[in-house]
């Protein structure tokens, strides 16, 4: 037994983490897959790494060295059980299994359960970053005991992005946390990437710009506060020409957006626990509209006319910049705010500093303004939203006429802006002095007698609307 850790599963994502880990100082790794010829070939392609090919099951957890730590790197699934079954009925008490995967945080708890009677470590953890990220330093968000993260710690800080001097990895929380908080991560890169793009629309339709200048625009962009992967990636998209037909590669890409799934658990997850992330929920959304090619056809059809779009001016690019980055700051708040609640309802001891510091390196999201999210969370933990800390409040309030511009102008011409739309309407319900739930409280008050509070006095109430409309106190105290 010569590996200090192991690998299952070498399709893209695998072979990377295999290599990554190898290409460190002190791992020893040893490589499995269900099809040997996978394995074969990564060891014939990496003589380098120095792999030790497993052919079996068996021979795989002979060449670990105890406490034997294998990550499962299997696409999420069925698939992960049969894995993690064959690793539990040859490893003993106090060995690791790790899933790699994006696993759902709830089946990671419930595997997490099963695994631990037998004395065994299960973790789920999140990794981001994509292929490049798996091979030359990811985002790490490890789950699963504060034990197994002895052993686990030190292997995966040697394979993470390192941001600030710190590897992007820390110890969660326990069980799901790992996975909980990387699909968090899932749902903010979902509504980072659509307020990108209608930030682009925008630019083209309203602006009037090709885009090679959105190109520069995004590039010029990403040397200040919107500083991020995403922002740098759209930038070498736009100037990307289809070499085929010579027309800008983003005009013969389908319109239609897919999903593997994330997205809508971190909207399902938020709609449980009762947390508005508008902004990630329309981004879902605007994915599912924008693959709904029948019904756009028909609108289309039966529009007799458009919106006529309204001349920008010269500030619009730096209305779009600061309306793009008031309303990535409420997506990113929403997405706290979930991680917050998980937290509570789980019982995991998150800090969210320590999240958004590791979100500043490897992952998809990674960004400049991470460092004021880890900033506002190590001075009060306990804020109630990310915008109300200085730098988020200043950085919105500097950007609100602009925000409202945009918005309304995007409306004026027809240009759909779920997102940044929705991000206002979110931050203008928090800012109201009053909301028009009064209302819909008396509605609810007056078909199904729901009661409602008042503003005045303490109680529940319910007034007899059918009768004379007379006030019955139901509960409370104070009169
Ligand atoms: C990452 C990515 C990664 C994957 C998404 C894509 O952090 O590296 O988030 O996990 O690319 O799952 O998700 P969709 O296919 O749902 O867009």
């Amino acid at each position: 037994a010569a590996a200090n850790i192991g690998v299952i599963g070498l399709a893209v994502m695998g072979s990377n983490l295999a290599r990554n880990l190898a290409s460190r100082e002190g791992n020893v790794v040893a490589v499995h897959n269900r099809t040997h010829a996978r394995t074969e070939e990564l060891v014939a392609a990496h003589p380098e790494a120095g792999f030790i090919a497993a052919k079996t099951i068996d021979d795989f957890v002979a060449a670990l060295a105890r406490p034997r730590t294998a990550i499962i790197m299997v696409q999420a699934g069925a698939g992960t059980d049969a894995v993690i079954d064959q690793l539990a009925e040859r490893f003993e008490p106090g060995d690791i299994i790790v899933d790699g995967g994006n696993a759902h945080f709830r089946d990671t708890i419930a595997r997490e359960q099963r695994i631990a009677l037998t004395g065994i470590h299960f973790v789920g953890v999140g990794i981001s970053g994509g292929e490049e990220g798996a091979l030359r330093g990811p985002s790490i968000m490890p789950g699963g005991s504060a034990e197994s993260y002895r052993t686990l710690g030190p292997i995966l800080s040697s394979i993470a992005a390192v941001a600030e001097g710190e590897p992007c990895v820390t110890h969660v929380g326990t069980d799901g946390a790992g996975h909980f908080v990387k699909m968090i991560h899932n749902g903010i890169e979902y509504a980072d990437m659509q307020l990108i793009g209608e930030a682009y629309d925008l630019l083209r339709t309203v602006g009037g710009l090709e885009p090679d200048d959105i190109a520069d625009v995004f590039a010029q962009w990403n040397r200040g506060p919107l500083e991020s992967y995403l922002i740098e990636i759209t930038a070498e998209i736009l100037r990307h020409t289809d070499p085929a037909t010579g027309r800008p590669f983003v005009d013969v890409v389908l319109d239609q957006a897919g999903s593997k799934g994330t997205g809508v658990w971190t909207v399902q997850t938020a709609l449980d626990l009762g947390v508005p992330v508008g902004g990630i929920a329309e981004a879902v959304f605007a994915r599912s509209v924008s693959a709904k090619p029948e019904q756009r056809a028909a609108i289309r059809r039966i529009r007799s006319s458009r919106p006529e779009v309204q001349q920008a001016d010269a500030s619009f690019v730096e209305a779009v910049a600061k309306a793009l980055f008031a309303s990535k700051l409420v997506a990113y708040a929403q997405g706290f705010d979930a991680v917050v609640a998980g937290a509570e309802k789980y019982g995991w001891n998150i800090h969210q500093d320590e999240i958004a510091r590791i979100w500043r390196g490897g992952c998809i999201i990674r960004a400049r303004f991470l460092s004021h999210v880890t900033e506002a969370y190590a001075q009060n933990p306990d804020i109630t939203t990310l915008l109300e800390a200085p730098y988020f409040a200043q950085a919105v309030a500097e950007g609100e006429d602009s925000w409202r511009r945009v918005v309304a102008t995007a409306a004026h011409s027809g240009v759909p802006v779920p997102g940044f739309g929705s991000a206002l309407s979110y931050y203008d319900s928090l800012g109201a002095d009053r909301l028009p739930a009064a209302l819909v409280q008396a509605q609810r008050d007056f078909f199904g007698a729901h009661t409602y509070r008042r503003t005045d006095r303490d109680g529940t109430f319910h007034t007899l609307w059918s009768a004379d409309q007379s006030e019955t106190k139901l509960r409370g105290t104070a009169g």
